[in-house]
């Protein structure tokens, strides 16, 4: 959506700060031997404390309140009994809508000990994630998005999952632009707006470059022995620096 009152921008803000903060809680709750159903059970209590609704199950009837996606599991996994245990990689995927406005939230975290190639995948996602929100700019193409996540991967041998598309959001939790190309592409011709809400969310892989879906219908994997990590906020683009949307009360 593109921002038109100052009541959309409140609203936009509200659910905003409720899916940071629930994605926090979850992070600050995951403990080993928690199997990924009691993770979304958090998620579930925490929305409905806020009055806040679950966009994936809302929206497509997913059948949890959250994606919690774990090791080779990349989006999309649904929260049941695999019990976390130490040295998983989990993603952590909260988007929720409250009043018709909707906000998308996702990080990756891994349970202690963190093994180094894990650690690696993360923090090179989060610093491609900081690049394409640091290039993204009112009048400039979507291929700045693309092309910022594109360059950090290189710099740190990854490749981007590439069938994973960043997005607009605000109304809906899908909306125009539908797919912004995670990687530079000739072919996107359109521009980013002042007070247009989108998402960025790069997938980072060690060598990965599209995901498959599960036979669970749902779970996106990546193919094995390929792991990938995903960090996600929701903004509204403006003639300087986004103003991120998704950010939690207090930093973990
Ligand atoms: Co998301
Ligand atoms: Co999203």
């Amino acid at each position: 959506m593109t921002l038109e009152t100052e009541h959309d921008l409140l609203a936009l803000q509200r659910i905003g700060k409720i899916v940071a903060n629930c994605l926090q809680h979850m992070a600050q709750t995951m403990e080993p031997g928690m199997t990924t159903a009691e993770l979304d059970s958090c998620a579930t209590r925490f929305l409905a404390e806020h009055g806040a609704e679950s966009a994936p199950r809302k929206v497509y009837n997913f059948p949890g309140t959250t994606c919690i996606s774990v090791n080779e599991a990349v989006a999309h996994g649904i929260p049941g009994l695999q019990k976390l245990a130490p040295g998983d990689l989990v993603n952590i995927d909260v988007s929720a809508v409250l009043d018709g406005y909707y906000a998308d939230t996702g990080a990756s975290f891994i349970v202690p000990p963190a093994p180094p190639l894990k650690e690696a995948i993360c923090q090179a996602t989060q610093e491609a994630l900081e690049a394409a929100i640091g290039a993204a700019r009112a009048g400039l193409s979507l291929q700045v998005i693309g092309q910022s996540i594109e360059r950090v991967a290189r710099k740190h041998k990854m490749t981007v999952i590439e069938n994973l598309g960043s997005h607009g959001v605000g109304r809906g939790l899908h909306e125009e632009p539908r797919f912004i190309p995670p990687i530079f592409d000739p072919k996107e011709r359109r521009r980013l707006h002042e007070n247009q809400v989108i998402t960025i969310e790069p997938f980072l892989s060690n060598g990965a470059r599209q995901v498959d879906t599960a036979r669970d219908g749902w779970t996106l994997l990546t193919p094995r022995p390929y792991l990938a990590a995903q960090y996600e906020h929701t903004m509204v683009i403006t003639k300087g620096r986004p103003l991120i949307l998704t950010l939690p009360d207090r930093s973990a």
